[in-house]
């Protein structure tokens, strides 16, 4: 079965064909950060301006790299939430129409359960049950997936997603947008003890909290600022405050799978989102897993962050299992798994 995924969720317009949810042919992302970098953060209305740009030739390329036509494709798989309603509705309308005018069924994802089922192009004889952190943007949460369709959230962010609070942090540094790659690259040659960040374990709970730890990084830039000759902080105090920053974050992170692994005797654990493509995340997780012996899959760093590819993924089951949309799919800002 072969799937055209499209995700305009967020600020990336994206497209991909999959085989049977397992076999990416091609996986085409547009980025736009460069048109929200210069705001530190992504403009919606900008945004769903460039997706409407570039929707046609995105999809266009992802079926000339797999070297199939829409005549080929037997389901549009289309995230429909969550997500910036104005980006959501220009994928879900041209879903829609394409699959109308070509009788081609539409098949809703929600961008959540791409990210988790985006494991599944990369080890596709993963079997249930596991244990998946989505770690992006707009979203930090810990589910037990028991089976396609079967999902407990243990705990979700009760502020900030770890994603956004790199974003804010890059922003208060004048990192540009967006934040997480760049302050993953400075932390490495920073000082992560440079500054004591407050880390939010949230003991009893899996829930995450990551606003005190950006205001926190907030209020000590202005007291370095205050105290540095010239009103600005310099390069490797910056870098500092990266390693220090991430340090906080991913100790977070890795503790709350740590907890989650011996209290719910899940020995597999599925890491995903924008954020899982972390490199001190992706370390600390890997040397856990040998620490508590479980087994970690880790998506490859291009299936961490949004891509298409992962909504098809997604949408081979809910092509199985009938979930076909009918015209009067309308996309949902909010949508919870
Ligand atoms: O999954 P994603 O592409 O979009 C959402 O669904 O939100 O995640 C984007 C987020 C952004 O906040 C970005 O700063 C963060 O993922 N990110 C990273 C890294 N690469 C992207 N965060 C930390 N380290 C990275 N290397
Ligand atoms: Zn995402």
């Amino acid at each position: 079965m072969l799937s055209l995924g499209i995700d305009t969720s967020c600020d990336d317009t994206s497209a991909a064909v999959v085989i049977d949810g397992t076999k990416m042919l091609s996986s085409v992302v547009s980025s736009q950060s460069f048109i929200h970098k210069k705001y530190g953060g992504i403009v919606p209305e900008l945004a769903s301006r460039r997706h409407i740009e570039m929707i046609m030739p995105v999809v266009q390329e992802s079926l000339l790299l797999a070297n199939v036509t829409l005549k080929d494709i037997d389901f549009i798989s289309v995230c429909y939430g969550p997500g910036l309603i104005g980006s959501l509705l220009v994928g879900c309308g041209f879903a829609k129409a394409v699959g109308f005018a070509g009788r081609i069924p539409v098949v809703p994802v929600n961008h959540l359960e791409g990210h988790i089922f985006s494991i599944f192009l990369e080890y596709s004889d993963l079997d249930f049950p596991f244990l998946a952190m989505v770690v992006s943007g707009g979203h930090t949460c810990l589910y037990i997936i028991k089976d396609f369709g079967q999902y407990i959230e243990l705990g979700r962010t009760r502020d900030d997603a770890a994603g956004e609070a790199y974003d804010k942090v890059a922003k208060i540094l004048g990192l540009g947008y967006p934040g997480g790659p760049v302050i993953d690259k400075l932390a490495k040659v920073g000082n992560s003890k440079a500054f004591n960040l407050p880390r939010a374990y949230l003991p009893e709970s899996f829930d995450f909290s990551f606003s005190g730890i950006k205001t926190a990084v907030k209020l000590k830039t202005q007291q370095e600022s205050l105290s540095s000759t010239g009103g600005t902080i310099n390069a490797q105090i910056t870098k500092d405050f990266c390693a220090s920053f991430q340090a906080a974050v991913v100790d977070v992170l890795v503790r709350k799978i740590e907890w989650a692994v011996a209290k719910q005797s899940i020995r597999k654990v599925v890491l995903s989102g924008g954020v899982a493509a972390n490199s001190e995340l992706r370390e600390k997780m890997k040397e856990m897993a040998e620490e508590k012996e479980f087994k970690l899959y880790l998506p490859s760093i291009s299936l961490c962050t949004d891509n298409a590819a992962m909504i098809a993924a997604a949408g081979y089951h809910h092509f199985l299992s009938g979930n076909i949309a009918s015209l009067g799919l309308n996309p949902k800002a909010y949508l919870p798994l």
